[in-house]
Formats: C-alpha cells, structure tokens, sequence
C-alpha cells in the first residue's frame, strides 16, 4: 500500500460570516491523481490552497508528505509545486526566461531545458509569454509548478477556458506526470476531465465534500443505474411498457425505461417485439458524474467540453 502523502480532518474555513469549507477529509496517496469537482464557488480553491500553505484554515487538522502544516510550512513549500487558478507570468519574458525566474527560487530545481520538453514547447523556448496561446500559457504554468522536482503537485482548475484541443494536451501533460509516479490534485469544472484523469474524485458543493471515490464507485453508488431510450414509440409499445410493471418516463416523446437488472433490456425487447407494437430506434445510456452531481446538488456542472 503507497503511503499517505496527504492527511485532512475535520477541514473548516470561514470568511467572516461565510462558511467556505465546512469538515472536509481527505486522504491520498503518493502517486494518485485525485480531482476535487465542483461547481463555481464550492470551495475547491479555499480548499488547496490551505493545502499549498496559502491560506491560513479556521480549524482541523493537515498533514502533507507527513508534516503538519502549522509546523512544517518551510518544508512543505519546498516539496509541492503549485499552479494557482487564473495563473500569469511575466508578459516580456521568454518561455525559458520564466521557468529560470521561477526556478532560481528554490535550491533544488530542474533544467529549464527539461521542463520545455515535458510541456513539449521547445519550438516556443524563445517566444514571449505575452505572446502564446491561452493552452501554451497553461503549458508554461505546469512547467513552473514542476521547477523544483516536487512530490505533490497541485493543479487549479488548469484547463478552464481552453478549447477542447488545448484541453488534451495539457492532460497528457498530467498523464506523464502520473507516469513518473508524481501525485497530482486537480481542481476542476469539467467531470469529462475528472473521469478521465483521475484514480480518484471528491465531488464538492456547499463547502462539503458530497461524494468520494473512484468516477465509477461513485456512478455505481449514486447513479440510476442504466436507462434504454426508445426513440419514437406508438400506443401500443408505450402501453407494453406501461403494462408491465417497469419504470419508465416519457421525455421528448421518447420512453426512457430503467433497466434494474440485467435481464431488463432482453424483456424491454421481448415486450416491444411482440403484437402491434414498434418504434424508431432504442440506446442504453449508462449514468455519468454529471448524472450524479445533478442528482446529488439538483445543480449542473460547469457546461460540457464543447457546448
Ligand atoms: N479571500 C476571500 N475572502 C472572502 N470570501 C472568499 C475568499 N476567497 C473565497 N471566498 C468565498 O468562499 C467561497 C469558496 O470560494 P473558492 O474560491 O474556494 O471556490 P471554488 O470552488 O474554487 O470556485 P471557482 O470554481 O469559482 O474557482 C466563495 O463563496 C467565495 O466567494
Ligand atoms: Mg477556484
């Protein structure tokens, strides 16, 4: 079993009157990509950013790499590498020149020509940052928070605003990270990126964390299950249906049909085939996050990739 790389209890984090963080826990393990997903101001931020040592927690306990953070904040800097939410660097200085900037922080720190080809942007080494595109500042911005070879990287919200092209270069960057045995916290609007990335996810609304585990232990446990649509049905079939006792709604025009276990869809098929009954055309649609987050908070997340 890896170790425990990060260790949170009972997380409380008020603003004044404002509860931002109400009793998070949080536990994970050295090499894991683990997502926190939510909506506009769930938290997400508050959160790891009190995990970085950049803000200071009301009340509970964090342990990073095995140090307290009341204690051990020098230490723990050194350790992590952070690419904050709403990341910039120096508009006139090249793509190398920042990462120098920025690597000439620490004492322990990677060759500027290294992280360009880990973000693959050894064409753009000598371009100013002003003058790269949303994805490629992005890039750069993941290159920076890896300048000190750290152990746990935190990645807020890396991919926001950038088009669906741009998303998937800057997670394969994420997937090589996780293949050099890093461990990676991402924040996250988009539950395409958390099921794709993440071992695990902690789902956020309200300041609380609503549901962990991995994408699919959260589907199983707090999905509907599978649905069969059936696309244009005439009287006979949606009386089949009604008729035999399964669960259904009628959207659009279309039967939406829960399927409880599986022999559902053989009798689905069974009861459609027979007498006068027919209909346009059938799918099984599976339940996703996002089915579950709308279930859980009656909210949508942030809109889909590409919509
Ligand atoms: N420095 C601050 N002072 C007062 N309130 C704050 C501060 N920072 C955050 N908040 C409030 O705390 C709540 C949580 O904010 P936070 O930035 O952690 O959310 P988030 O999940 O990261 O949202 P987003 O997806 O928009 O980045 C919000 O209501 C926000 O307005
Ligand atoms: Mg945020």
């Amino acid at each position: 079993m890896s170790e425990t790389v990060i260790d949170v209890k009972g997380l409380v984090k008020n603003y004044g009157d404002l509860h931002a963080v109400q009793g998070v826990d949080l536990e994970v393990k050295a090499g894991e990509v683990y997502s926190i997903l939510g909506p506009n101001g769930a938290g997400k931020t508050t959160t790891v950013e009190i995990m970085e040592c950049l803000r200071l927690k009301t009340s509970g306990e964090v342990r990073i790499l095995g140090l307290d953070i009341d204690k051990g904040q020098k230490e723990i800097r050194r350790r992590i590498g952070v690419l904050p939410q709403a990341f910039n660097a120096f508009d006139y200085l090249t793509v190398k020149e920042n990462i120098d900037y920025f690597g000439d922080l620490f004492d322990k720190r990677i060759s500027a020509d290294g992280l360009i080809k880990a973000v693959q942007l050894e064409d753009k080494r000598n371009v100013w940052f002003v003058n790269l595109s949303g994805g490629l500042k992005q890039r750069v911005g993941v290159a920076i928070s890896m300048v000190n070879d750290p152990e746990i990287i935190f990645l807020d919200e890396p991919t926001t605003g950038l088009d669906p092209k741009a998303r998937r270069e800057v997670w394969k960057v994420i997937q090589d990270l996780k293949a050099q045995n890093k461990t990676v916290i991402l924040t996250t609007h988009y539950m395409e990126e958390a099921e794709v990335l993440s071992d695990r996810v902690a789902i956020m609304d309200g300041g609380r964390f609503i549901a962990m585990g991995t994408p699919r232990q959260i589907i199983d446990q707090y999905g509907a299950g599978s649905i069969c649509v059936v696309k244009a049905p005439n009287d006979a079939a949606t009386k089949g249906v009604k008729d035999s006792g399964m669960q259904y709604e009628i959207t659009n025009g279309d039967l939406c049909v829960k399927l409880d276990d599986n022999r559902s869809l053989a009798k689905l098929v069974n009861l459609l085939s027979a007498g006068e009954a027919s209909y346009g055309e059938m799918l099984v649609k599976g339940s996703t996050l996002e089915d579950v987050f709308l279930k859980l908070t009656g909210k949508k997340l942030a809109e889909r990739e590409g919509q």
